[in-house]
């Protein structure tokens, strides 16, 4: 593909790949976000007035949170989306833009398994074009594989569960020829030293990059992820959420961590060291076929048999992510990087195992 054949969407273009009755729809709206000013006493919403930390319902866009935001990722508040995990995130950009029966959506397996499970609660088509043997993308194929019904181009990089970066050049490539939205996932982003899209926003009207708190912020089960797209594409999120997504709990939490990145930071390089180790003693192991290299929190290993190796595992204990169901993984097992003394244990029982 040559730079001519990249798309220059004008606004009118990319409304027209909304579904029509999102467009149309009309958020819910509660008194107070619609009352502008100074309030002592709140007695709208039928909520308790007992304060407990929890009595009221929580600010529905959740400014502060986007405020931190915007000032880590160097951009704009009114550009960042915040939802119920990034797993909320992608079915709202797959109800937001595939007409049910209608559209189609386009992955490249293995991959995160939401994007095909959004897909099926949405009856968008799930087309599945298999990454390359050493998990980069086929591009040709990829392109090839695009008509009219193509709505969403998943891209996740760093791709869980094979734990590689996808080639920049290649990422820009697809999100200027694509046509449609194309989402690039970056859930591992705080791994790795290589600049996020996210700055590069501007760019790009057909791109939505989706974050989480959950990987190297450590906050898994309070359940918040990011979009970060044009002020159209967030305010369409806006528009299907549910009025109150993040609870105050949360919010309280996350304010807290993103205020001190540093821990984050901290965490992040032990992880990696920790994966370096588990890579170099499983790498000793003669039924340890192959170890994919990996940027992440997470190694995507083969082994000669990875059922009697998960089996033997569980049976220790030791729970891992069976992946030899995805196309390229065949006798894969995912195994996340965990305390050193979690690490410890998984080294040990890998070492006495009977092959
Ligand atoms: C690539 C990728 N995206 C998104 C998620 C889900 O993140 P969240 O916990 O924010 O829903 C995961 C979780 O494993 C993931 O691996």
């Amino acid at each position: 593909m040559t730079t001519t054949d990249y798309i220059n969407w004008t606004a009118e273009e990319i409304r027209r790949l909304v579904r029509p009755n999102i467009l149309r729809a009309t958020p819910y709206s509660s008194a107070r976000s619609e009352f502008k000013g100074r309030a002592d006493v709140l007695l709208d919403a039928n909520e308790s007035p007992f304060d407990n930390g929890m009595n009221r319902y929580p600010e529905p866009l959740s400014t502060d949170i986007r405020m931190l935001l915007a000032n880590l990722r160097s951009v704009d508040a009114d550009k960042i989306f915040i939802g119920n995990g990034s797993d909320e995130i992608v079915d709202q950009v797959t109800r937001v833009f595939c007409r049910p029966g209608q559209d189609a959506v386009h992955a490249l397996p293995p991959t995160f398994g939401m994007y095909k499970v959004a897909a099926a609660i949405n009856d968008a088509a799930f087309r599945g074009v298999t990454l390359k043997s050493d998990f980069s993308i086929p591009v040709d194929e990829l392109k090839a594989s695009w008509d009219e019904a193509s709505k969403i181009l998943w891209l996740c990089s760093p791709n869980n569960p094979s734990g590689n970066l996808m080639d920049a050049a290649v990422v820009e490539d697809l999100i200027r020829s694509f046509p449609g939205i194309v989402v690039l996932d970056e859930a591992y982003i705080d791994f790795i030293p290589e600049e996020s899209f996210v700055p590069r926003l501007d760019e790009f009207p057909n791109l939505i990059i989706t974050q989480t708190l959950s990987k190297g912020w450590g906050m898994a089960g309070a359940r918040l992820g990011a979009a970060y797209a044009s002020e159209f594409i967030i305010n369409l999120l806006r528009t299907i959420k549910m009025p109150y997504n993040i609870n105050v709990l949360t919010k309280a939490a996350a304010l807290e961590a993103l205020a001190a990145p540093k821990l984050m930071h901290e965490r992040v390089a032990l992880l990696i060291s920790e994966r370096k180790r588990l890579e170099q003693a499983l790498g000793e192991l003669d039924f340890v076929d192959y170890i994919f290299p990996s940027v992440t929190n997470f190694l995507l290993v083969r082994f000669t048999d990875s059922d009697k190796v998960y089996r033997y595992l569980l049976d220790k204990g030791i729970v891992v992510r069976n992946q030899s169901y995805q196309p390229n993984a065949e006798n894969c097992l995912r195994i996340t990087a965990g305390l050193p003394a979690e690490n410890d244990a998984l080294i040990a029982a890998l070492r006495a195992f009977k092959n």
